[in-house]
């Protein structure tokens, strides 16, 4: 069960990450949806790289906040992920897609991931814990 948390009661270096996400949401492409996200991915050596969602007109090619951070951080060389923190102005925390959670689970199934909305309301599961036996090709 995701622990659920107020974003006052966290420790800095988490709020810190969910500030970051919370900036990258203002950049989000989300004309069809109007659903903002934000995503900060923070790495095993303590980078934080960020993404929004960017949403197609073709639907299918939207991409979520989760694996654009994803993307920028293995782009800048990182493959190993302690924590990511998602943003959305939503009533209740997002949680993420199941494409994500497999995305996520490829690189770091442990990653804590932190859920926020506008609001303050935080949840926080581990990748184990939101996506249980990933599939796998490597093992
Ligand atoms: N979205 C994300 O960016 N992350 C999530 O975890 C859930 C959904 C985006 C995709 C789409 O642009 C919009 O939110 C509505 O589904």
């Amino acid at each position: 069960m995701p622990k659920a948390a107020k974003l006052v009661e966290l420790a800095p270096a988490l709020r810190h990450l969910i500030e970051k996400a919370a900036r990258a949401r203002e950049h989000a492409y989300a004309p069809y949806s109007h659903f903002q996200v934000g995503a900060a991915i923070l790495t095993a050596s303590g980078s934080i790289h960020v993404g929004c969602n960017v949403e197609n007109g073709s639907y299918g090619a939207t991409m979520c906040a989760e694996r654009a951070a994803v993307a920028a951080a293995v782009s800048a060389g990182e493959r190993e992920f302690a924590a990511i923190a998602l943003v959305a102005a939503s009533e209740h925390p997002p949680t993420p897609c199941g494409i994500c959670r497999q995305v996520l689970a490829e690189l770091s199934p442990a990653i804590e991931v932190v859920m926020a909305n506008l609001a303050g309301d935080v949840l926080i599961a581990s990748g184990n814990e939101l996506l249980p036996s990933p599939f796998t090709l490597l093992r």
